[in-house]
């Protein structure tokens, strides 16, 4: 089999696990994953980006690979966590001078500019141990009722041993569902913490709609997204204002092509820049700024940002709606419950937080020490506390 097809099926075994109806059955999930961020963020706020890869890691390791994650040290998890953090590293274009010249790849590790060689080694391992280790966990608890249900593997475990190709598939299936949905969730939750920092008055409009729409004797779930539009509208600029992926995937055509006229030889690298095309002045006003009222309500514009931020084509991010869901019950369940508000200097003034984000293939949100604080319990959230 080539790489290309172990690739389609790998692919293929997220897609098929996270298609639009699919991925309801983990709706519960997400919202009890999204009520323990809300609870976690009360009692240590100042532990936000923790709180959110905690979580975060834990409901992905849950759908991924039924594995419940235990405590903050659970090593499937910080395997995974350092696996995905090499990726991110090596992934960048430029990173590493044999992207710029592939000469390099012929010479040996131990002479000047061969480093990258083991370097390569070291992580191939720390990879390794990642795929391979949750994927033994889950073979020797099939029966002992450890590995929870639905996963991404589950029907395919109960189909008896699985043969040598397809185990290869579903690990490296598991390692690519995990690679795509770690830090890119992590990237839009954290922006969407800063948004409503920067913006209370993006807050109280939402929060407004929710009382309006949901009332307070119950917290509102995902499916609630569909009677409340102002949300929709907040969480998909989420997507469009700072684009955590800019660049998306890095891809090489594997023909001949001409795009506009121009002759694009087989083996080019395309780099497409999802940043610019949610920041084209000429579609959106202001396009730096947070503004979710610039949809003005319209469905469709916001469905033109989606389908830009999640890539394109046969490639497109089979877990978009999977993410996009994470991201409602997040929003939902702090709206409905808090206040977010920056932290508080030793003067006791607010510190505004500037929008600034790491270089990398998943661009983070960078100063996170200044989200200290940030959330206040309402009447709501006091009584969740109790
Ligand atoms: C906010 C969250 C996410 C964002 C912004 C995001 C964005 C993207 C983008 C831009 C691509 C590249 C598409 C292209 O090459 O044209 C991608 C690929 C991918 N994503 Fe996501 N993603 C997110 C969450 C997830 C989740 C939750 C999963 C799995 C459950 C996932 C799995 C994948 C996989 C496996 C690929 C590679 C697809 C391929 O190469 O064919 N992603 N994602």
């Amino acid at each position: 089999m080539s790489y290309d097809d172990q690739c389609k099926r790998q692919r293929a075994l997220v897609a098929s696990e996270f298609t639009q109806s699919k991925s309801q059955r983990y709706h519960a999930l997400q919202e009890y994953q999204s009520r323990m961020l809300v609870s976690d963020l009360l009692k240590q706020p100042e532990s936000l980006d923790s709180v959110i890869q905690y979580q975060i890691g834990s409901l992905i390791m849950r759908v991924v690979y039924g594995y419940r994650v235990k405590s903050r040290d659970d090593v499937f998890l910080n395997n995974m966590s350092e696996a995905m953090h090499n990726f991110g590293e090596g992934a960048l274009p430029g990173n590493f001078l044999v992207d710029t010249l592939p000469v390099l790849r012929y010479v040996p590790s131990w002479m000047p500019g061969g480093g990258f060689k083991k370097t390569a080694k070291e992580w191939h391992n720390v990879l390794n141990k990642a795929g391979w280790g949750i994927y033994n966990w889950s073979i020797s608890n099939q029966e002992t009722g450890q590995v929870l249900q639905p996963n991404l593997w589950g029907a395919h475990l109960d189909e008896g041993k699985p043969s040598e190709q397809k185990t290869f598939n579903l690990v490296w299936g598991g390692v690519a569902a995990v690679g795509g949905a770690l830090d890119t969730t992590r990237a839009v939750v954290t922006k969407y913490f800063l948004a409503m920092v920067l913006h209370p008055e993006v807050q109280r409009k939402a929060q407004e709609e929710i009382d309006r729409v949901i009332g307070k004797d119950r917290l509102p779930d995902i499916k609630d997204k569909e009677d409340l539009p102002y949300m929709r509208a907040l969480v998909t600029e989420i997507f469009r204002w700072e684009s955590s992926t800019p660049f998306g995937i890095v891809h090489s055509t594997s023909g001949d092509d001409i795009y506009n006229g121009v002759k694009i030889q087989k083996g080019t690298t395309i780099i497409p820049n999802i940043w610019h095309m949610l920041h084209d002045p000429e579609i959106y006003k202001n396009p730096s700024v947070y503004d979710p009222d610039r949809y003005e309500g319209s469905d469709a514009a916001m469905k033109r940002v989606l389908d830009v931020a999640f890539g394109f084509g046969r490639r497109v991010c089979p877990g978009s709606h999977f993410a996009v869901a994470s991201l409602y019950s997040i929003a939902l369940a702090t709206l409905a419950t808090c206040d977010v508000l920056p932290a508080l200097d030793e003067q006791g003034r607010e510190i505004i937080p500037k929008a600034a984000f790491t270089s990398a293939v998943i661009c983070l949100y960078q100063i996170l020490k200044e989200f200290a604080g940030i959330s206040i319990p309402s009447e709501i959230a006091k009584q969740i506390q109790n």
